[in-house]
């Protein structure tokens, strides 16, 4: 191999691993930013237990929660008192604590015109937190088709009930 081809084909290697990790593209991949986006990476979420925590009390389910227990953790860009989020807030929502069910969501301002038609500026996340920093299980607009969170709702439906708050629904976390 010539040199020069030597670099062309180790750099496709050094690019092709740092834009996912692995050679499977997945639900996580980040999608592509318009200018001036965040565009959250797993590192982004890396030790959010030592957020900000708020304490979202136990569901009993009734209301289309998960039951269990709640808590949010923000980042350190959203003190409390926060009106509008601003680019690279993240709240961690983790729910069904204590139950088979428990499940890791999370939403991040990416600012701009994403999601436009539900929570403006948000992306939705799904992560795994057994390793730290947590792994993104699927991020987007929503969950992936034939995943839910409450039946078929999506996240923008409930979420969007709250616009004037900047689309977070948990009072003690505005
Ligand atoms: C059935 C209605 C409903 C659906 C669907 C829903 N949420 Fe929520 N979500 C809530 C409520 C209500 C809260 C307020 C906190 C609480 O009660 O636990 C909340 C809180 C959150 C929070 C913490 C910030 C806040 O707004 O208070 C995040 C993050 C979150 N949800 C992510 C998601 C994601 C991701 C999805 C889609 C997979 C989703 N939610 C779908 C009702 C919903």
């Amino acid at each position: 191999m010539t040199p020069s081809r030597w670099l062309a084909v180790s750099l496709g290697l050094a690019l092709a691993g740092a834009a996912c990790g692995d050679d499977v593209p997945t639900a996580a991949d980040p999608p592509p930013a318009t200018s001036g986006e965040f565009i959250a990476f797993e590192r982004d979420f890396a030790g959010f237990q030592g957020w900000r925590k708020v304490d979202l009390g136990v569901s009993d389910g009734l209301s289309g929660h998960t039951p269990g227990g709640r808590v949010a953790y923000v980042s350190a860009s959203l003190p409390a008192g926060t009106r509008v989020a601003p680019r690279g807030g993240i709240i961690v929502h983790v729910t069904g604590i204590d139950t088979e069910t428990r499940r890791v969501f999370a939403m991040a301002k990416r600012g701009g015109d994403y999601n436009a038609a539900g929570a403006r500026g948000w992306e939705w996340f799904e992560l795994d937190d057994s390793s730290d920093p947590p792994r993104i299980v699927w991020r987007g607009l929503g969950p992936p088709n034939g995943e839910s969170y409450a039946g078929s709702t999506e996240c923008n439906t409930c979420h969007s009930a709250a616009a004037s708050d900047d689309y977070v629904l948990g009072p003690e976390l505005r």
